[in-house]
């Protein structure tokens, strides 16, 4: 090479080791784009993927954050090419290629731009080599990227991907909160507490129609004969600007609805015409989260909010009686909701990111609203199980969110939990062996209801590293004297466990599964695949299933005549690619990919 071009290659990257860490420094460096294209792609990016990554671009659930330092760790090295492949083919997920090149060049244009990246002259075109470390440094540049304005509830910011609400209150876009249709419930018959422990044939006023999730209807009308006689009588369109995800409630021949963007609608079960119609808000941005249940007690529907409030409205007539905020910070919620005596519980989820509190699972007084108790998923340092955590801060212990509402015995007074996994998802994002067991991820938590307090724990998946987990419904049955609690996570792997002390029974796996090489048949505790003890990050390792899961949150039955559990399941694998996590602030995520 000639000793010119030599010296002027040196000069070049001794420039770029100035430019690329110093945000002003940035500034001067070559724009890829234009600040036309970010403003075009900022309004793209606001309507099809804010609602999954975040406003903020902080990401949300399964959406990894497209701004900061963890989206550096991984996306600096690559080129502004491969982001914009990616979006063009793969984003939105529902509708892969639906953008067309122009809009994901302007997206991919304002990540950029979200990233410190500065506009220029030069449009961006499909084909730039640029690496995106040369030109972004994770963080916005104080100029250029206005504050999201986005209304909605006050005070929530843009750090919630929930909620696309734009005018005053909570009310969202339509601008009007409350009932929305007015009407009334005649001879509404209050629900009791033993209605609950007991529900009438025809009601269905559970999630999972009893407290013990049996998920099954003692009606007998319809049989293997008659079935084939069923006539549409009538049919009723739901709001769709979300997943619709919900167990309707039914009592005294009256529909309980609830839909996304947080509607509750009462309808005439027998001609599908609708009694009252309640808008609790926010709207929801199309494409996000169910609410998978609302829960009735004596003259009360509760609604367990996508931006996790408890609200409670009159059964009769739909009129908001109060609302409570889960979280003094804002949040998503998805676990739908369980009265238990005069309380009201939910879970909470969106706990991926770094935020030093963690998640929880809330009760409120159904009276009141007032919040009663709040059980942390994760021990605060000092608590029992916080060393399972290694040496890290509680500000890096995130996720074990509760997606999924408890089950109850009202003999034992006890209410059963699934926990959702920690995040990151692999042990090696989260700065922690195999062995950190990261309680109480994947575990059953049993809690006495009143006080919110540990009955006992079983942690089904300890150090569980892949994104299986182990959240979903607790089915109770008797079988003779025995009290048995019955769970299946991801891995496909149904548990059995004494529901009075979380001793565990037994186990069986229902689906091909190569994470645990092993359960102990004494103690339950699983035991990882070896070249799993020794994977290494941002290299693909296979397993099964994927994270669709063996077994997901639709629920599964016991038919009590036969003594029969029916599990809905599903056969899949997957290479999961573990990848380095930011552990500054408020970063954090799930840091890593399925395939
Ligand atoms: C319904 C939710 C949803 C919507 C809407 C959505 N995404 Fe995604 N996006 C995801 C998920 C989930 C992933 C992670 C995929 C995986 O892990 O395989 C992802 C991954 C990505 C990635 C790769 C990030 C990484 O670190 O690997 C980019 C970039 C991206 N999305 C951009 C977009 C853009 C731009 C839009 C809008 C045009 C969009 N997404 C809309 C859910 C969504």
């Amino acid at each position: 090479m000639p000793r010119s071009a030599l010296l002027s290659r040196l000069r070049l990257s001794v420039a770029l080791a100035v430019v690329v860490p110093g945000i002003g420094a940035a500034q001067q460096a070559a724009g890829v784009f234009t600040a036309g294209q970010a403003q075009l792609g900022r309004a793209v990016y606001d309507r099809s993927c804010a609602a999954c990554h975040g406003f903020g671009l902080e990401g949300s659930g399964d959406a990894p954050a497209l701004a900061g330092g963890t989206f550096m760790l991984k996306w600096g090295p690559k080129m502004v090419s491969e982001i914009f492949g990616l979006i063009l083919q793969t984003m939105p997920p529902a509708d892969p290629g639906s953008l067309g090149e122009e809009a994901a060049l302007n997206t991919t244009a304002y990540i950029l731009q979200r990233n410190g990246a500065p506009a220029g002259q030069q449009a961006l075109s499909a084909g730039v080599g640029t690496r995106i470390d040369r030109i972004a440094t994770g963080r916005a540049l104080s100029a250029g990227v206005p504050a999201q304005g986005r209304g909605g509830r006050g005070g929530m910011g843009a750090t919630i991907a929930l909620g696309a609400g734009t005018t005053e209150g909570r009310s969202g876009a339509t601008g009007k909160r409350g009932v929305s249709i007015a009407g009334e419930v005649g001879n509404y018959v209050p629900v009791t507490p033993e209605m609950l422990k007991h529900p009438p044939a025809g009601d269905w006023l559970i999630f999972g129609r009893n407290y013990q999730r049996h998920s099954y209807s003692p009606l007998n009308q319809i049989t293997r004969e008659n079935v084939k006689n069923l006539q549409l009588k009538w049919a009723w369109a739901m709001n769709d600007s979300g997943a619709n995800q919900t167990t309707p409630l039914v009592h005294n021949g009256v529909i309980y609805l609830a839909s996304p963007s947080n509607i509750v609608q009462a309808l005439d079960g027998k001609t599908g015409d609708l009694i009252w119609e309640t808008r609790v808000g926010p709207d929801q941005a199309p494409g996000y989260g169910g609410i998978r249940s609302i829960a009735i007690a004596e003259d009360k529907v509760f609604l367990p909010t996508s931006d996790a409030h408890m609200v409670a409205l009159n059964a009769r007539n739909g009129q908001i009686l109060w609302d409570t905020p889960a979280s003094d910070k804002p949040h998503p919620s998805t676990s739908g909701a369980i009265v238990i005596g005069d309380k009201v519980l939910m879970g909470l989820t969106g706990c991926a990111r770094f935020d030093g509190e963690g998640c929880y699972i809330s009760a409120f007084d159904i009276h009141t609203g007032q919040r009663a108790w709040r059980f942390y998923t994760i021990p605060r340092e000092g608590q029992p199980g916080s060393e399972t955590w290694g040496n890290l801060p509680m500000n890096n212990r995130a996720g074990t969110e509760t997606w999924l509402a408890g089950s109850y015995d009202p003999e034992l007074n006890i209410t059963y939990w699934g926990v959702a996994q920690s995040k990151p998802w692999n042990f090696l994002s989260r700065k922690l062996t195999p062995f950190d067991k990261t309680l109480y991820a994947n575990s059953t938590v049993a809690l006495n209801p009143d006080t919110g307090k540990l009955v006992w724990y079983f942690q089904h998946a300890p150090g569980e590293s892949f994104d299986l987990d182990e959240v979903f419904e607790r089915v109770l049955v008797d079988i003779g004297d025995r009290k048995l609690s019955f769970s299946a996570g991801k891995a496909g792997i149904l548990w059995k466990l004494d529901r009075r002390t979380g001793q565990y029974l037994g186990s069986k796996e229902m689906v091909k599964q190569t994470v645990w090489e092993r359960i102990d048949p004494q103690t339950g505790t699983p035991r990882y695949r070896t070249d799993i003890l020794e994977m290494q990050l941002d290299k693909p390792i296979h397993v099964c299933p994927s994270t669709e899961g063996g077994k997901n949150w639709q629920a599964m039955s016991y038919h009590q005549p036969t003594g029969l559990l029916i599990v809905p399941l599903s056969q899949s694998c997957m290479e999961f690619t573990a990848h380095p996590v930011d552990f500054q602030g408020a970063s954090g995520g799930t840091g890593g990919d399925r395939k």
